[in-house]
């Protein structure tokens, strides 16, 4: 029971990621205050979840939507003490040379704006709480792999997410001085409706294309099963925990390894360009012994 008398607010509650955070959560004792924009399967989530989770609506891109969503947490229970920054879609999908101002400045709102305004509304709410003493009082924010490079979503996305690690470095230098900690957790492929919300396909071709992404990514890293809601919820879970007291301004990478390197660094089976030269010189060396 980690979260025992915690109150813990957590945007885009309602499927994947939020949805396993809420759960582990309110597992371990927080009052949990669930926000996303999708309605039914927000009250959903918190009439079948186990604890004490109660759904608000709120539009991250709206910042007046964030600031009741924590000051209504904060009337109901006194404070918060942890803040999940995650709610989240892929976002713009054009390319640098095709995208206009407009999608480009949705998706910042959506992935960007919205962290910086979770953080401005609820710490007011989070200072001189018991848990600021505790090194429990913490913000913890969804950044992701595409943070570490190209290749892993479109342009936009990826740069909101590189945003939001600096951001969290910048708050957590900030928010120091009132016993907050702030830190990233960066996941791999996690297997959830992100990839396929905004596909205009049947929802059955919807199961098969997350099938196959959970395949192919399985395939691409060294940890060879697809990625889980609750692989991501457990990262969350330490870093707003009290164990992590002495961590802030950091971010926990989950990726089952799919950042560490191309498959021949990692799969003995795959020969890769090391492997070609020292069989290059095995064949001169056996060349020379023939001659
Ligand atoms: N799934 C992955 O592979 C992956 C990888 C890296 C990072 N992430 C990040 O994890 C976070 C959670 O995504 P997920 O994979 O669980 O996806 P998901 O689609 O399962 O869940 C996202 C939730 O955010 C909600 N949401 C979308 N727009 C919103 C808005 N404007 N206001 C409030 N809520 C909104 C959706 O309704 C949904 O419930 C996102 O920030 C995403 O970018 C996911």
């Amino acid at each position: 029971m980690r979260f025992s008398d915690r109150t813990v607010v957590v945007t885009g509650a309602a499927s994947g990621i939020g949805a396993a955070a809420t759960a582990l959560f309110a597992r371990e004792g927080a009052v949990v205050f669930a926000s996303d924009i999708d309605v039914e399967s927000g009250k959903k989530l918190a009439e079948e979840t186990e604890g004490d989770v109660r759904f608000v609506r709120c539009d991250v891109c709206d910042p007046a939507a964030i600031e009741a969503l924590m000051d209504r947490a904060a009337e109901e229970t006194g404070g918060i003490d942890t803040l999940l920054n995650n709610a989240g879609a892929g976002g713009a999908r054009e390319s640098i040379e095709e995208i206009g101002p407009d999608a480009w400045d949705r998706t910042m709102d959506l992935l960007l704006r919205s962290v910086a305004m979770g953080i401005r509304y609820a710490v007011p709410h989070m200072k001189g709480r018991p848990s600021t003493k505790k090194g429990g009082a913490s913000i913890v924010n969804i950044s992701s792999v595409a943070a570490v490079g190209p290749g892993y979503s479109p342009t936009t996305y990826a740069v909101a997410k590189a945003g939001v690690l600096h951001l969290t470095k910048c708050a957590a230098t900030d928010l120091a001085q009132h016993g907050i900690r702030v830190n990233a957790v960066q996941p791999g492929f996690i297997n959830t409706n992100i990839f396929t919300a905004s596909l205009d396909i049947p929802d059955e071709l919807k199961t098969q294309a997350k099938a196959m992404i959970a395949q192919m990514s399985s395939n691409a890293q060294p940890v060879a099963r697809g990625g889980e809601p609750i692989d991501i919820a457990e990262a969350v879970a330490y870093l707003a925990s009290d164990a992590a007291g002495f961590v802030t301004g950091t971010s926990l990478i989950v990726d089952g390894g799919i950042t560490l390197g191309p498959r021949h660094s990692w799969d003995p089976e795959e020969g890769g360009a090391f492997e070609a030269l020292i069989a290059l010189e095995e064949q001169v060396k056996q060349a020379q012994q023939t001659a």
